[in-house]
C-alpha cells in the first residue's frame, strides 16, 4: 500500500471488477482516457471479466495494475498501472484513469501519479518513466506536468477524436529529475519500500 494525502494505491482485487465495468462504460471517462477508443469502452461485463484474470495475474516484474482509493471514505475511484518494465534500460510506461468523475480536478489523479512514480523510482529503482495522452486532454497534460513529467515529443495527428485529429503527446521523467523534485538522496531508496498488499 502506498499512501499520500488524498489517495492510496493498493493491489487490485477481484471485487474491483464492477468498478472497472462502470468506468469503462462511462462515455466521458472513455472519451478523456482514450479519445473514445472502442477497445477501452463501452465493454461488456464478460469482456472485462476475461481481462481481469489477466490483470490479477500480472507479473510485477513487467506490469501491474493498482486501485486508487480515496482516503476520505476508502472507495475505489480509479486505476493506475505500469507496463513494459524493462529492467535493463530501467524504464516503464505508466497510465492513470480516475473513473469517478466527481474526483476530477481535485488533485487525486496528480497525487496517484506521483505515488506511482515514487514506487517506480524509489522501490523499483528505475531510471526513466514515461506516459502519453492526446493533445485535447488538457486536464491530463496539466496533471502530468504537475506530477513532474516533461513533454518529450509528439506523434502529429495520430489520434482521431470525433472526426478531429489530435497529436499523441509523449511525456517522460528521469530518475534525477524525480530525485531533485522530492529531495530524495541519490544513493538509496527513500522510504515506504514495503510490498503493496
Ligand atoms: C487526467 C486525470 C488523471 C487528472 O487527474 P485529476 O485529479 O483530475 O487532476 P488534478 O486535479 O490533479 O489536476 C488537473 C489540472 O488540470 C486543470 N484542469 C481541470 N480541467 C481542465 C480543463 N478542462 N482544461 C484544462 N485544464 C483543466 C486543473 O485546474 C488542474 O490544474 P491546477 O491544479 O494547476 O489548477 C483525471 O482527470 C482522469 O483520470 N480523467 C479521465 C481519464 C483521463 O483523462 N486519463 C488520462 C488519460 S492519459
Amino acid at each position: 500500500m502506498i499512501e499520500g494525502n488524498l489517495v492510496r494505491l493498493r493491489a487490485l482485487h477481484a471485487e474491483d471488477l464492477d468498478h472497472h465495468v462502470r468506468w469503462r462504460n462511462d462515455p466521458e471517462v472513455v472519451h478523456w482516457a482514450t479519445g473514445g477508443n472502442p477497445h477501452f469502452g463501452p465493454v461488456t461485463q464478460a469482456a472485462v471479466e476475461r481481462g481481469f484474470d489477466t490483470m490479477l495475474g500480472l507479473d510485477p516484474a513487467d506490469s501491474r495494475v493498482f486501485t486508487v482509493e480515496d482516503l476520505v471514505d476508502g472507495r475505489p475511484i480509479g486505476m493506475a498501472d505500469y507496463r513494459d518494465l524493462d529492467p535493463f534500460a530501467g524504464r516503464a510506461t505508466v497510465g492513470i484513469t480516475i473513473g469517478e468523475r466527481d474526483c476530477w480536478g481535485r488533485g487525486h489523479g496528480t497525487e496517484a501519479l506521483r505515488l506511482l512514480v515514487r514506487h517506480l523510482f524509489d522501490t523499483c529503482r528505475l531510471h526513466r518513466v514515461e506516459l502519453d495522452t492526446w493533445s485535447g486532454n488538457e486536464r491530463a497534460v496539466r496533471a502530468f506536468a504537475k506530477a513532474g513529467f516533461r513533454e518529450e515529443g509528439r506523434r502529429r495527428e495520430a489520434v482521431l477524436v470525433a472526426g478531429e485529429w489530435y497529436d499523441n503527446m509523449l511525456f517522460g521523467m528521469l530518475r534525477e529529475e524525480w530525485r531533485e523534485s522530492v529531495g530524495a538522496p541519490s544513493g538509496r531508496p527513500e522510504k515506504d519500500a514495503a510490498p503493496i498488499a
